[in-house]
C-alpha cells in the first residue's frame, strides 16, 4: 500500500499548502495550518463512465419511510438521550471530563447489549485487566464482550471487519492514530482522520459505533469540535464533579431529541438511573429561605423541576459581580436591566450570585421569571413559599412571554407537591390544573406582585 500525501489546510481560511509553514500564505493567519491526508481520487478516464452503480436516484415519494431499526440497550436513561434507544449505522459521540464515567457507562452498556448482539469494546487506555476488574466492580459477567487494546485504526479496522461486531466502542478517540498521518496521536488531524474512518465503517457495517472523546480545560473536545459534524449523535456529560450524580445530555441527535437529558448516580457498582429526575435537583428546605426559588424547566422531551437559588449582598466593588452558574452570564444582566427599569429595584451596588441547585445547565428562557423573583427574594430577604414554583420568559418591555409545553411543566410541578405556581398568561390552561392555584401574569410587575 502506498503512503497516501498529506497537505497542510489553514484553520482560518482553508487554503491548501503543500508543505508546513508558520503562516498561511494567503490570509495571512499564525499557526494555523494543521496536517491532512489528501484524498487519492478515483482514477477516472474520459470523465463521465456511464456506470453509477453504486448510488441511485429515487424519487422522494418512494423512499419508505420506514424508521432505521433501534435497539435498546436496557439502561433507560441511556437510551432516553440516544432518542429512544440505539440506531444500527450510526456513530455516537460520548464526550466529558476525564474521570466522569464515560467508560464506565459504555461497559455497563455494552454488558447490557452483549446479551443480544455481538459487541466490540476497543480500548487506547487501559489493559484488558484493568477492564476485567472494572467489571468485575461492576458485577458484570462480561459474557459477549470482546476486548480488543489497539490503537491503530487500521489494525482496529482489520479487526472489527473480521470480528464484525453490531455494537463497537472505541475509548478514547484521542488515544487513535491513523498510519496515513504522520501528526501525534490526539492532533486534530489525527482525531478527525480516525474518526472518519469509523464513520465509514458504522455506515458500510450497519454497525453502532460510540467514540469516547476526552473534553478539555476549555470545556471543548480536542480539536475545535472537528468530531460534532461528522457524528450523528453527540453526547456530553455535565454537572458538578464532586456529587454522586451525573448529567448526560444530547448536544446533537439526528435521530432524536437535542438538549434531552439522562440523569444518572454514581455508586459503588457503577452507573445507576435516576428515574426521578426533579426529586434530585430540589433540595428540600425545612424552612422557606430568601433566594430560593422553584422553577419548572423542560430540557428535551421532560419536565424537570429544579430550585434556583439567588444571593444578593452589598458589594465593596466599584463594578460588583455578577455570577451566574448553571444559566447564561448574559441573561443575567439583562435581566437585572429590565428589573430596574421595569420593576423599579436597581441593584447597581450589589452583588448577584444565581445557581442552578445540583449542577444542571438550564438552556432555555423559562427560567427568566424564576430568576428574577429568586433575586428579589434574596434583596428583600423575603423568603418564597416552599410549594411555590414559576416559569416564563422575560421580554425587554417587562412582559411575560409563554414557552413551549405549559401543562407539562404544571403537571409535573403538581406530582412534586407544588400547590401555587406563578405563569405566563399565555401557559395558563383554561380549565386549571388540579391541585394547583394558578397565577396567571402578562407583566413583571403583576408576577412581582403575586410573587411578593
Ligand atoms: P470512568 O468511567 O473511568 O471515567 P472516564 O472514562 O469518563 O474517564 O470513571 C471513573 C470514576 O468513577 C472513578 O473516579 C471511580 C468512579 N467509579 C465509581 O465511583 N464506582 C464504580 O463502580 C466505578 C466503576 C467507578
Ligand atoms: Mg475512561
Amino acid at each position: 500500500v502506498s503512503k497516501p500525501r498529506t497537505a497542510y489546510v489553514c484553520n482560518a481560511c482553508g487554503a491548501r499548502h503543500p508543505k508546513w509553514s508558520g503562516q498561511c500564505s494567503d490570509c495571512g493567519a499564525w499557526n494555523s495550518l494543521a496536517e491532512v491526508a489528501e484524498l487519492r481520487k478515483p482514477v477516472v478516464r474520459g470523465g463521465y463512465t456511464g456506470a453509477a452503480d453504486a448510488a441511485r436516484i429515487e424519487t422522494l415519494a418512494d423512499v419508505s419511510p420506514e424508521e432505521r431499526s433501534r435497539i435498546q440497550s436496557g439502561i433507560g436513561e441511556l437510551d432516553r438521550v440516544l432518542g429512544g434507544g440505539l440506531v444500527f449505522g450510526s456513530v455516537v459521540l460520548i464526550g466529558g471530563d476525564p474521570g466522569i464515567g464515560k467508560s464506565t457507562l459504555l461497559l455497563q452498556a455494552s454488558a447490557a447489549l452483549a446479551t443480544a448482539l455481538p459487541v466490540l469494546y476497543v480500548s487506547g487506555e487501559e489493559s484488558p485487566q484493568q477492564i476485567g476488574l472494572r467489571a468485575r466492580r461492576l458485577g458484570l459477567a462480561g459474557d459477549g464482550i470482546r476486548l480488543l487494546a489497539e490503537t491503530c485504526v487500521e489494525r482496529i479496522l482489520e479487526h472489527a471487519a473480521a470480528e464484525r461486531p453490531r455494537i463497537m466502542v472505541v475509548d478514547s478517540i484521542q488515544t487513535l492514530f491513523t498510519e496515513t498521518l504522520q501528526s501525534a496521536p490526539g492532533s486534530v488531524s489525527q482525531v478527525r482522520d480516525a474518526a472518519a474512518q469509523l464513520v465509514r465503517f458504522a455506515k458500510q457495517q450497519d454497525t453502532v459505533v460510540f467514540l469516547v472523546g476526552h473534553v478539555t480545560k476549555d470545556g471543548s473536545l480536542a480539536g475545535p469540535r472537528v468530531l460534532e459534524h461528522m457524528v450523528d449523535t453527540v453526547l456530553y456529560f455535565e454537572g458538578e464533579h464532586g456529587g454522586p450524580f451525573r448529567i448526560v445530555r444530547s448536544i446533537k441527535n439526528r435521530f432524536g431529541a437535542v438538549n434531552e437529558l439522562g440523569v444518572f448516580a454514581m455508586g459503588d457498582h457503577g452507573l445507576r438511573e435516576v428515574k426521578n429526575p426533579s426529586a434530585i435537583f430540589l433540595s428540600r428546605h425545612d424552612q422557606p429561605v430568601s433566594g430560593s426559588l422553584v422553577m419548572v424547566t423542560r430540557e428535551g422531551t421532560r419536565p424537570l423541576l429544579v430550585e434556583v437559588q439567588a444571593l444578593v449582598d452589598e458589594s465593596p466593588l466599584a463594578n460588583p459581580r455578577r455570577v451566574a452558574l448553571g444559566l447564561d452570564q448574559n441573561r443575567l444582566s439583562m435581566l437585572l436591566a429590565v428589573l430596574h427599569r421595569h420593576g423599579g429595584v436597581g441593584l447597581f451596588n450589589q452583588d448577584v450570585y444565581v445557581n442552578v441547585v445540583g449542577g444542571v445547565r438550564i438552556a432555555e428562557t423559562a427560567a427568566d421569571l424564576p430568576v428574577i423573583m429568586a433575586v428579589l427574594s434574596s434583596y428583600r430577604d423575603r423568603p418564597l413559599p416552599l410549594d411555590l414554583a414559576a416559569f416564563g420568559e422575560v421580554g425587554l418591555s417587562g412582559e411575560i412571554r409563554p414557552v413551549p409545553n405549559g401543562p407539562d411543566r404544571l403537571r409535573e410541578a403538581v406530582k412534586h407537591g407544588i400547590r401555587r405556581a406563578i405563569v405566563p398568561k399565555g401557559n395558563a390552561p383554561k380549565e386549571g390544573v388540579e391541585g394547583l392555584e394558578i397565577v396567571a401574569v402578562r407583566t413583571l410587575g403583576e408576577a412581582l406582585e403575586a410573587g411578593a
